[in-house]
């Protein structure tokens, strides 16, 4: 488990690196070339859903303008761009049974082509939260097993018809996400909650993790008279929903969702990976977790937060992380949920275990953990970025991104790929456009996270092969409408026009810089140099925090300075921790819980 290390300030030619973005937070089009229905189409446009009461109808209108942002890729000189695939434009009503939709095929297939044209590889996520409307309406969408075989059958129509060109593929964008915000604190599509000023159904308890559902869904009436009878406990016979009696069996949203990648993992290596050679994996959310109170002092204080930052990071991570790279649920789960926590039957664990060819990380801060709360979604810790002496650890942490990197690594055993990592300015939205793109506070904060990466794999030996910044663009920020943006590139949402922001020019001259160069190179193009932004290059990482105290990432800290003292290096002066304000989070859809969206 070593990696090579070319020169200690440079990563491998091979390294990825590249801008992402999602469909439904960019294409727009919502109705063009056939294309069904997602759920976040009428879901955006209830009221209350969107902090500025605005829908994905147009978004960065990339459908259109597809080939405009394949400029500015070139511009950017990327070597990936990681873009998902909308489910309901290649089968618009969803379904193993439906029929495929030739237009939306095509508008893919030409995407993926012009990409490689240009010498970008393509790194495709098959879903990314946009499920097809009328699986919900069928069964209730994730929450249904059904959902299994439809998701399967819908990444086998990718493989076949793109898998000849992509050689990267997510299976799955941040199922925590997909169940908690989803389906239990319902702020995000389908927006199901147990608060009923937030939504007329759904159950925050079970939901997210396990209820029970018919096996057999013949009709939207007959599945949520079935639905009803939710259960904790294993297989049971329903006999109170008439002509519709359903086989139930324990179920839940991660659940599926993990199962659906797995499955869907499975096929393609049986059918598709022996000829097309692809690599698959899936992406998972989650940001590095602090002790609230590391203080010796206050020994028990800080035993509590320890816990509570580790029990932070088994649910945000743990959740699928574990049964996927370790085969089981982790403990703290089990113990939390009792028989809310569905299990794995022999089979099913046999195609998860091992069901990812990589880590897909996506990350955007760090928060400090404080024991307390009965937040089951985050593993009943509190999250605050205030230290008990009242200074601030703000959102910028490029040393929690480094000891998160050296977790994941040390737990899950993969290589990494960062697939999303970004940044919203403060205010942003309500900034004339030439201040918005001197967006400095980003600049710092990619220069902090580039550098941690090169620290990570170059003195921690973490095996990092990609890093992707989120965004290409501003887009349609889910919850948030257009309020929040996190673009490398600013959009002016009257006039469509894209801006390169400093931080955008930052991050290509810095992984231009630090990538070594390809022996052999298949661009077709030579892109054009960006001019890094004024005082870039004087930028400082502002942002440096305690020594980690969950004890994998003490280990990390301790093996890379006997790295370094055996290389014959100085042991690293730890930086005087500077006080600063916080900016803007991210995790803005989280915090619209608060806002009472
Ligand atoms: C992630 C999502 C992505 C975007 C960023 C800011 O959780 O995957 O679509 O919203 O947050």
């Amino acid at each position: 488990m070593s990696v090579e290390v070319v020169s200690p300030n440079k990563l491998p030619s091979d390294f990825l690196w590249g801008f992402a973005t999602a469909s439904f937070q960019t294409e727009g089009s919502t109705d063009a070339d056939g294309r069904g229905k997602s759920i976040w189409d009428d879901f955006a446009k209830l009221p209350g859903k969107t902090l500025d009461g605005r829908d994905g109808d147009v978004a960065t209108d990339s459908y259109k303008r597809w080939k405009e942002d394949l400029d500015l890729l070139v511009e950017y000189g990327v070597k990936s761009y990681r873009f998902s695939i909308a489910w309901s434009r290649i089968i618009p009503l969803g379904g193993r049974n439906d029929p495929i939709n030739e237009a939306g095929i095509q508008f893919y297939s030409n995407l993926i082509d012009a990409l490689l044209e240009r010498g970008i590889v393509p790194f495709v996520t098959i879903y990314h939260w946009d499920l097809p409307q009328a699986l919900y309406d069928r069964y209730k969408g994730w929450l249904s097993r059904e959902i299994v075989d439809d998701y399967v059958h819908y990444a086998k129509i990718c493989f076949e018809r793109f898998g000849d060109r992509v050689k990267y593929w997510l299976t799955m964008n941040e199922p925590w996400c997909i169940s908690v915000l989803g389906h239990g604190r319902g702020v995000f599509a389908p927006g199901r909650s147990s608060d009923r000023t937030r939504s007329p159904e759904g159950d925050s308890s079970t939901e997210p993790w396990m209820c029970v559902a018919p096996l057999f869904a013949r009709s939207s009436a007959a599945y949520s008279q079935g639905f009803l009878a939710c259960s904790r406990h294993g297989l049971i016979l329903r006999y109170d929903v008439g002509f519709y009696d359903a086989l139930a069996l324990p179920s839940s949203v991660g659940h599926n969702v993990i199962l659906s990648h797995a499955y869907a993992v499975k096929l393609y290596r049986e059918h598709f990976k022996p000829t097309q050679g692809g690599t698959i994996g899936i992406t998972l959310n989650g940001d590095w977790a602090l002790p609230y109170d590391d203080s010796p002092e206050s020994q028990y204080v800080s035993s509590c937060d320890i816990a509570a930052a580790q029990h932070a990071l088994d649910v945000a991570i743990g959740w699928f992380a574990d049964p996927i790279y370790l085969g089981y649920y982790p403990d703290y789960m089990k113990t939390m949920l009792g028989d809310r926590l569905p299990s794995f039957t022999p089979e099913d664990l046999a195609v998860v275990k091992g069901s990812s060819d990589f880590y897909g990380m996506n990350t955007y801060t760090t928060n400090l953990c404080k024991a307390g709360g009965d937040d089951e979604f985050q593993g009943k810790a509190e999250y605050t970025f205030t230290r008990p002496d009242g200074s601030q650890l703000g959102t910028q942490d490029p040393e929690g991104f480094r000891q998160l990197l050296n977790y994941l690594w040390k737990r899950y055993k993969h290589p990494i790929y960062v697939t999303e990592n970004g940044f919203a300015v403060k205010d942003e939205d309500a900034m004339p456009v030439e201040q918005a793109l001197a967006d400095h506070d980003r600049v710092q904060y990619f220069k902090g996270n580039t550098e941690a990466i090169l620290a990570a794999r170059n003195e921690d030996g973490v095996d990092i092969r990609a890093y992707f910044a989120w965004s290409l663009l501003d887009n349609f920020e889910w919850a948030d409408g257009y309020v929040t943006r996190f673009g490398l590139t600013y959009v002016d949402y009257e006039t469509q026009k894209r801006y390169p922001k400093d931080s955008g020019k930052f991050v290509s001259k810095w992984f231009k810089e630090h990538v070594a160069e390809e022996h052999k190179t298949q661009k077709t193009e030579e892109p054009k140099r960006l001019e890094l932004p004024a005082g870039a290059d004087k930028a400082q990482t502002d942002s440096t925090t305690s020594s980690p105290t969950l004890e994998s990432a003490e280990s990390t800290s301790k093996a890379a300075a006997t790295k370094r003292v055996a290389n014959g290096d100085a042991a690293p002066t730890p930086k005087k921790k500077k006080t600063k304000k916080a900016p803007f989070a991210r995790l803005t859809a989280y915090i619209s819980t608060f806002l009472g969206i």
